[in-house]
């Protein structure tokens, strides 16, 4: 596990984007300052069963998290420190229209410009993230993504940001990952809104999709300058089960998870034929979708952390409910329990560009939490990180071998933070947080970097 890192960064050349990311609600805090609204997570945080439990593995909530709504200048700081030349970060839409739509909360915008004049100020390139999940509660109450109307509400929130940011952010991504938004958020119930309907599941995929193809040209309209990308999670499934059913399982797994996502926005519709399950978003297509959910798109963020299992189920319709794997594969988990299987990522980077249709790809996130990472004297030794790290970068650097336009990587994540309804147990950071002082500390992984990328930061002897 001490192996040396066999991988020099500068071989990536001048021209590649060295990013770290976090999300809005993951490290915000401050969830009523300034006239925010509430959120989704707000709401689904807080909410408790007649037994008192909440979604929330720790029954955590993010109402401080990690502070940064007033920490943001330390925060950018560390990124500089660490030697990364971009800041991935999302806007909160309830800070920007407390009730989702009506009237701009001036004070939530000048808080994100002033982000953005810090990152300026610092010497880094903001990338900004319009959605990460926090939809607000008003918009919710009025169906959320399986309303029509939330697209029209997302343009307008898009429009608004874009317009008055767009004079110093170039790079925008329109979404986060839209799966975890419609299945998590709608099926499993993992995740806010926390429902688990297939109706609900087909109306917010299309919308989702939907919203990306218009968002990306309400976003072109107010900032011409822009480069705009979007960000999936892609995880290219593996298939199981007796003979060619593992092929079948693995191709509707395939289409379920990758490309329902991604081939609507480029004009090649749902892939109904291999997952007939997808005949469910029939009845939310209007006459006009084909044309609005063309994206588009400057670039593609491809987001990895691990391949899903799809084992073959014989049901009519649907062949497979994919599921993370488990240690009898023989893959080193995370503390989450996901497989490391970094070739993955040369796999969902392969696909992401099998299409021809991007000329830039971007990593906009990977990374893992592992157990047990404490502050001893001052460090945090974590090398399984940098391990994952580098054979995860090996890949990258491998598929730009292969002719894979890849010219960015972001590490999710800058530092710890609120891991969404696994709450502050897992810990993805570059940099640990003691979530009761907040005190920041630049992780040995943290210092790898630095020490790849000409950061300053160095561990203290
Ligand atoms: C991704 C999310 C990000 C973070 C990482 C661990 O799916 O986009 O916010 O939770 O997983």
């Amino acid at each position: 596990m001490n192996r040396p890192p066999a991988l020099n960064l500068s071989d990536f050349g001048p021209d590649f984007t060295w990013g770290v990311a976090t999300a809005a609600f993951q490290i915000e805090g401050s969830p009523a300052a300034d006239g925010k609204g509430p959120s989704i997570w707000d709401t689904f945080t807080h909410r408790r069963d007649r037994h008192g439990r909440t979604p929330v593995k720790d029954g955590t909530t993010a109402d401080v998290a990690t502070d940064s709504y007033r920490r943001f200048r330390e925060d950018i700081a560390l990124v500089r420190a660490l030697g990364f030349g971009a800041y991935r970060f999302s806007i909160s839409w309830p800070r920007i229209f407390p009730a989702g739509g009506g009237p701009l909360n001036r004070a939530g915008l000048d808080h994100y410009s002033r982000v953005v004049d810090a990152c300026l100020e610092a010497g880094v390139e903001p990338w900004v993230t319009l959605y990460h999940w926090d939809l607000p509660q008003a918009l919710e109450d009025r169906g959320g993504w399986r309303a029509r109307d939330t697209v029209h509400r997302y343009c307008d929130y898009a429009t608004a940001v874009a317009g008055a940011l767009g004079d110093r952010v170039r790079h925008w991504m329109l979404f986060n990952e839209p799966l975890n938004i419609v299945i998590s958020g709608h099926v499993t119930g993992a995740m806010a809104p926390g429902r688990r309907s297939l109706p609900a599941y087909f109306a917010a995929l299309h919308h989702v999709n939907l919203a990306t193809g218009l968002g990306s040209r309400a976003v072109r309209a107010a900032d011409p300058d822009a480069v705009i990308g979007t960000t999936q999670y892609v995880s290219p499934p593996i298939g199981s089960g007796p003979g060619r059913l593992a092929d079948v399982a693995e191709r509707a797994a395939h289409a379920v998870l990758n490309r329902a996502f991604l081939e609507p926005l480029l004009g090649l519709g749902y892939p109904w034929r291999t997952a007939p399950l997808l005949l469910g978003v029939r009845p939310f297509l209007r006459d006009d979708d084909a044309a609005h959910l063309l994206a588009d798109l400057d670039f593609l963020g491809v987001q990895y952390y691990t391949r899903l299992r799809a084992p073959f189920l014989p049901l009519p319709g649907l062949w497979t409910v994919p599921q993370f794997g488990g240690a009898e594969h023989g893959n080193e988990l995370t503390s989450l329990g996901w497989e490391i299987i970094p070739e993955g990522l040369g796999m969902a980077l392969d696909w992401a560009h099998s299409y021809g249709a991007f000329e830039r790809i971007v990593v906009t996130e990977g990374g893992a939490s592992f157990p047990g990472e404490q502050v001893v004297s001052g460090r945090v030794r974590d090398p399984r990180r940098i391990d994952y790290y580098v054979r995860h970068l090996a890949e990258v650097a491998a598929a730009r071998e292969r002719g894979v336009p890849v010219d960015g990587y972001f590490a999710w994540s800058l530092m710890d933070n609120f891991e969404w309804a696994e709450g502050f147990e897992p810990r993805f950071g570059l940099v640990h947080v003691d979530f009761a002082t907040q005190e920041r500390t630049i992780k040995d992984s943290g210092y790898w970097f630095a020490g790849q990328l000409g950061g300053t930061a160095r561990p203290p002897e």
